[in-house]
């Protein structure tokens, strides 16, 4: 077992700025059957943690928000949506991981990412880390590659599919843009000019600048759209979506969720807002991507553990580009 009886933990007790994230020190979780205890190099400050940390959720989602983030305080009071790391023990019935194996892993709404150890499931979303990755490169496929692999999974993408990330320099669409291009789509990112020189090097075919250009304003139709931005709903988009087509609404409001059944059925075009449970597999898959070379992290800022008020700053501008990176502990065998 670990050494330290004690751990280091970025923990916020209520809902509010930046300024409501201090370190602590806490437990460190021990393994139960079934459990994989990571000792966390990196993790990434997202935008979630932004929405749960500020109680920031889309309208009308409040109520079913607080069952996830806790009513009067914070239910998970350790932020942090995924990690990358070294197993530092295993509960009773784990055998798809060993101490010393590096991992990436998707802890979703349970959190815990920002502390030095967290617990999570072997049969989680959890997979072994790119041997070609450091871990605070590795850390950055998670969070939007698999949400990218949770939506693109509900859809058939393949060469000539054309799809339209609106978002494309976020988390989530840095990975929607690599990972649609994976597949032979044509990808049209939109973005502001200042992130088109990024977008343009995940592989976008081509960049619409939404501070110039309205994507729905002409006749062009694509077969995908990714709203990765909350401002393309149905009745915005629905001309552009070919018939046939599909909205991923990665962001959603109530309403938009409640019609998009109806939507669907009436259209003919998908309108979902549903990830689905992307686990092991999806993160897998994007692993195998990292290793081979076509996919690639994009690292917009990286922040000591001891920064963490900062990092949150940051991410609450909403201008992040990809992913603000998280170090933790330098436990990484290969840095
Ligand atoms: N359904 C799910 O399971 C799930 C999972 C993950 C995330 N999400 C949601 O998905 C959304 C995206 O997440 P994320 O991690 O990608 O966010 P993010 O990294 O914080 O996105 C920041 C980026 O959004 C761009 N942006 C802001 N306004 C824009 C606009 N009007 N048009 C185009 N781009 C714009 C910004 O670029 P500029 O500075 O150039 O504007 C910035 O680079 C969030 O709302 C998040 O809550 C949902």
């Amino acid at each position: 077992m670990t050494p330290d009886k004690t751990m280091t933990a970025a923990v916020y007790h209520r809902f509010g700025g930046p300024e409501e994230v201090h370190l602590e020190q806490r437990s460190i979780p021990s393994p139960k059957s079934g459990e994989v205890l990571v000792r966390v190099h990196a993790s990434t400050v997202s935008i979630a943690d932004h929405r749960s940390r500020a109680r920031d959720v889309p309208p009308g989602l409040g109520l079913l928000a607080a069952a996830g983030i806790g009513v009067l305080r914070p239910k998970h009071p350790i932020l942090g949506m995924d990690a990358a790391g070294v197993v530092e023990a295993v509960g009773p019935g784990v055998t798809a991981f060993t101490a010393g194996d590096r991992v990436i892993a998707a802890m979703g709404g349970a959190f815990g990412g920002h502390a030095e150890y967290v617990c999570m499931p072997a049969e989680g979303a959890i997979t072994h880390a790119p041997a070609s990755m450091t871990l605070e490169e590795a850390v950055t496929l998670v969070f939007g590659g698999i949400t990218a692999q949770g939506f693109f999974r509900q859809v058939s993408i393949g060469p000539g599919t054309s799809v339209l990330v609106n978002g494309a320099s976020g988390a989530v669409g840095t990975a929607a843009v690599q990972l649609a291009k994976q597949l032979g789509a044509d990808v049209t990112a939109v973005t502001s000019g200042g992130n088109a020189s990024l977008v343009l090097s995940l592989g976008a075919d081509r960049i619409i600048d939404y501070t110039r250009q309205d994507f729905t304003a002409g006749d062009e139709t694509y077969d995908v759209i990714v709203d990765g931005v909350g401002n393309a709903g149905f009745g915005r988009v629905e001309r552009s979506i070919a018939p046939g087509g599909a909205l991923l609404l990665v962001i959603a409001d109530l309403w938009s969720m409640l019609r998009s059944r109806g939507q669907t059925r009436r259209s003919g075009k998908l309108v979902t807002w549903n990830v689905g449970k992307p686990g092991a597999d999806e993160l897998a898959h994007v692993v195998a991507l990292a290793d081979s070379g076509r996919y690639r992290p994009v690292i917009d800022r990286s922040f000591a553990l001891a920064d963490i008020v900062e990092a949150h700053r940051y991410v609450d501008t909403g201008r992040k580009r990809g992913n603000v990176v998280l170090r933790i502990a330098d436990v990484d065998p290969l840095s």
